[in-house]
Order: C-alpha cells, then sequence, then structure tokens
C-alpha cells in the first residue's frame, strides 16, 4: 500500500460559514501502479486532502501514511516519498528548465552522474528539448507545467500527486499530460491525483474517489461504479452521487 488516508477531518473556519469540516472523515488507499484520481466540483476539498497527504496542513483527526511514513510522526520522511504538481506551476522565472532540475536533484541529493542522465530522460520524456534552455519567464503556460511536472519526478518518486495538473492546458499538452500519467503507473508508481473534469478522470484512472462537501461519497472502479448506480457514465454517477445543480457555498 502505498498512500493510506484513514478517517481524516480537517476544520477550517470563515466568517460566513463559521467552523466548517473541508475535509470531513476520508478514507482511501491507492496502491503501486495504481492511478488514483480524487474528483470533486470547486471547494469540494480536494486540495486539503492533498495538503494533508503532503504535509502542509495537518490533519485534525484521521491518520495518512506514505509508503509506510506518517505524517504526524515523520513528516520528512513522507516528504522524501512523492513529487507534487499543482495547478499553478510555479518556476523560478529566472532559471531555465534545465537550471530548475538541476537546483530540484541537487536539493534532494541525488547524486551528480545521475542526476544529469535524469535531467536529459525528462527532457526527452516531457519532449522539453526545445525549451530546455530557455528562461521559464518566456514559456506558455503548457510549457511551464511541463517543467513543473518534470521537477517532480526528477528524485523519482515512487508516488505522484497532482492538484488538478490539467487546469488551463491546451489539448496537445493536456494530452502530454494524461501519458505521463500512463508513464508514471507502468513504473509503478502508485499516482494520486485531483480534477474536476469527469473525462479526465474516466480515461485515466483505475479508481475514481468522488469527492464533495468534504466527504467521499462514492469510490471504486469505473464499472464497480456504474454497476453500484446502474448509470452508463461518469457524469451520470457523478449527478446521482452529488445531485444536480449542486453549490457547496465555495
Ligand atoms: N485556509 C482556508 N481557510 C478557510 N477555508 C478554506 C481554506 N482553504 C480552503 N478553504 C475552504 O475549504 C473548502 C475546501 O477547499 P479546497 O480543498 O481548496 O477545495 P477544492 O480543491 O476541491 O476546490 C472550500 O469551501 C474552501 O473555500
Ligand atoms: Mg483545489
Amino acid at each position: 500500500m502505498t498512500i493510506r488516508a484513514d478517517g481524516v477531518k480537517k476544520w477550517f473556519y470563515d466568517r460566513k460559514r463559521g467552523e466548517f469540516p473541508a475535509v470531513d472523515d476520508v478514507s482511501f488507499e491507492c496502491k503501486k501502479g495504481e492511478v488514483f484520481g480524487l474528483l470533486g466540483p470547486n471547494g469540494a476539498g480536494k486540495t486539503t486532502t492533498l495538503m494533508i497527504i503532503t504535509t502542509i496542513l495537518k490533519p485534525d483527526e484521521g491518520k495518512v501514511e506514505v509508503n509506510g511514513f506518517d505524517v504526524a510522526t515523520n513528516p520528512e520522511g513522507v516528504r522524501m516519498q512523492f513529487g507534487f504538481v499543482s495547478s499553478d506551476a510555479a518556476l523560478y522565472d529566472l532559471l531555465t528548465p534545465r537550471e530548475t532540475l538541476a537546483f530540484v536533484g541537487k536539493l534532494s541529493k541525488c547524486p551528480k552522474e545521475k542526476l544529469s542522465a535524469r535531467i536529459d530522460e525528462l527532457i526527452n520524456l516531457l519532449d522539453m528539448s526545445s525549451f530546455a534552455d530557455t528562461r521559464c519567464q518566456a514559456l506558455s503556460t503548457g510549457m511551464k507545467q511541463r517543467v513543473a511536472i518534470a521537477r517532480a519526478l526528477v528524485h523519482d518518486p515512487p508516488v505522484v500527486i497532482m492538484d488538478e495538473p490539467t487546469s488551463g492546458l491546451d489539448v496537445p499538452t493536456m494530452q502530454s499530460v494524461y501519458q505521463l500519467v500512463r508513464q508514471c503507473r507502468e513504473m509503478g508508481k502508485c499516482v494520486l491525483f485531483s480534477t474536476h473534469i469527469m473525462s479526465e478522470a474516466e480515461k485515466l484512472c483505475d479508481r475514481i474517489g468522488i469527492i464533495n462537501k468534504g466527504k467521499l461519497l462514492a469510490m471504486g472502479t469505473l464499472s464497480e461504479l456504474k454497476e453500484q448506480y446502474g448509470k452508463p457514465d461518469l457524469e451520470e454517477i457523478f449527478l446521482a452521487v452529488v445531485g444536480g445543480n449542486e453549490n457547496n457555498g465555495s
């Protein structure tokens, strides 16, 4: 088992709602070689859940383990296990993609000889050779997102966590992200990603968890969900689970 979340709860406060559970008793597992999609509308609690798994936020209740490391007792251990990609690439403008990868590789103490081969490999894999030596400030959104994904993979982590990684990308770049997710699965990595795009979850995920208002309401493979809800596709399942015209106040 690679990611195990058990009864995770996180309270937030805002003036309108007062104290409310942004993540409410969420439990799921994501295995090696599996792509798990956390599917939910805006404000569902996807980012908060991923922040807890990546040790940026502490859960108020529940337990999370990543590759056997506990986020509460060994956050440093957890941080060595994953690469994280958010929807906002957040790169250093003045570094080139190659320099960005070298910098992050050094931070993760990747041996020098291995690192430069790894960087070349990622540049090829993500089709970045035409802009590998251009400063990030001059790159398009799609190029930047490819750099962000490469950055998350430099240290070859067993777990890859992505928060709406295709938001704002054009179709060809989205496709290259999908291809990369599949490659990660083939390499035996555990991939957890969040999305609000049905077709993305449908195409990419081995298992899907549907989250709304902090609660994980349904979980399974697409065919399990189809059978359980008696619906022909994910969109209909989603509507049955979450309810039509849902406004969750975010
Ligand atoms: N730091 C915060 N303080 C108060 N409320 C927050 C904070 N961060 C997120 N929220 C609220 O928590 C809920 C879940 O947010 P989030 O996890 O970002 O959802 P998602 O990523 O699914 O869109 C939303 O209602 C959001 O407005
Ligand atoms: Mg989010």
